[in-house]
């Protein structure tokens, strides 16, 4: 039976985190560190820079964000912002298809304004030279014209900080990288904090919830503040027409059975993939682009999306001969590990 498709507009992300940002999203957004819970050692870092930069009254220097989507990037971006009561200009690596692109957005910039350049490690290489000098010397040597009438334009920028944020902070160039004062990597949640970001987010929108419904719906959420979100969404329609409204323990359990969002989170896609790795190639080693072809989705979301959750809570592993499923792998899709070490390869 094809799942339940969502109202246009409501967007309950099931099995793919990468969709776009609805209002409601927005709306849940936290806008201080205050309200930002969880990420503790990157909270602090940002925290010590943003002060710093405040008293001596010089622009934060760059930092990179990078982890799975989901995890608070963006949001901490616009933290950054408002901690420092300046604007964010928000651009994304794909997008900046030129170097005139690039020094449109920067000679917009106030001094200290934030640009803030998502999937910063899809930013074309011939852009990404020019961002060396803007991000080291607040300047862009421009070349105009061609053959022997070329030269170059200086142009100077006011002192800005670039936020880049990546799910793949591997396939940034060392030149790139070494610009950031700052790397910092988020990390999946873990159940107590979202349960805490679940009872804020049904507080604002005034929605009733126990605590066995928040740690319900946090239990499900795959360590991912945004899916615990989409969740909410999903659980509150459910309640509102089967249960008045109110938000328990069995009543979520419900929903999300019915979103096919089982007890430790994953979703149809996780899933597809560990039943692909049991039952056709029992349980590898296998290597991502097969996977993929076999459940129909591209490596790279396989790689950025699902992949991490799955490693780090232990269903599968990454050797150099590709995945293999592990013994909790298997039980996850209801299989029981291939016996007589399919794991061993045959000489
Ligand atoms: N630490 C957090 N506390 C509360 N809500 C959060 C937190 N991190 C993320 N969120 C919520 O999750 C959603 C997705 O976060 P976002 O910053 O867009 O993730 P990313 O940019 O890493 O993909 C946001 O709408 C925000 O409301
Ligand atoms: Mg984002």
């Amino acid at each position: 039976m094809p799942a339940e498709q969502p109202p246009k507009g409501v967007n309950y992300v099931t099995s793919t985190l990468t969709g776009p940002v609805s209002p409601a999203e927005a709306a849940l957004r936290p806008l201080t560190f205050a309200d930002f819970t969880g990420q503790p050692k990157t909270v602090e870092r940002l925290q010590v820079m943003v002060g710093a930069a405040k008293r001596r009254g010089d622009p934060l220097n760059h930092i990179l964000l990078s982890g799975p989507p989901g995890l608070g990037k963006t949001t901490l971006a616009f933290i950054l912002g408002h901690e420092l009561g300046k604007n964010v200009r928000v651009t994304s690596g794909p997008v900046v298809e030129k170097a005139g692109d690039l020094a449109g957005l920067l000679t917009n910039l106030e001094e200290g304004d934030i640009l803030f350049i998502d999937e910063i490690h899809r930013i074309p290489k011939t852009v990404e030279e020019y961002l060396y000098s803007a991000m080291e010397d607040f300047r862009l040597d421009i070349m105009i014209d061609q053959g022997p009438n070329a030269r170059s334009v200086r142009l100077s920028i006011p002192r800005f900080t670039l936020v880049g944020a990546t799910t793949r902070a591997g396939l940034l160039t060392a030149p790139l990288r070494s610009r950031f004062t700052l790397q910092t990597r988020l990390e999946y949640y873990d159940v107590a904090t979202l349960v805490s970001i679940v009872r804020r987010s049904c507080s604002l929108l005034k929605v009733a919830i126990d605590d066995g419904g928040a740690r319900e719906i946090a239990a499900r959420s795959r360590g991912t503040p945004r899916v615990a979100n989409n969740l909410i969404n999903f659980v509150r329609d459910y309640a509102q027409e089967r249960a008045k409204g109110h938000i328990t323990q069995p009543v979520a359990a419900a929903a999300l059975e019915l979103l096919e969002i089982d007890a430790a989170g994953l979703d149809e896609m996780d899933k597809r993939m560990l039943r692909v790795m049991a039952e056709n190639y029992r349980g590898g080693p296998v290597g991502m682009s097969t996977i993929a072809v076999a459940v129909g989705e591209e490596a790279e979301t396989l790689e950025e999306v699902h992949e991490p959750f799955l490693i780090q809570e232990g269903y599968l592993q990454r050797t150099p001969q590709g995945r293999m499923l592990t013994a909790k792998g298997y039980s996850a899709v209801g299989l029981k590990a291939a016996t007589g070490g399919s794991q061993q390869t045959l000489l």
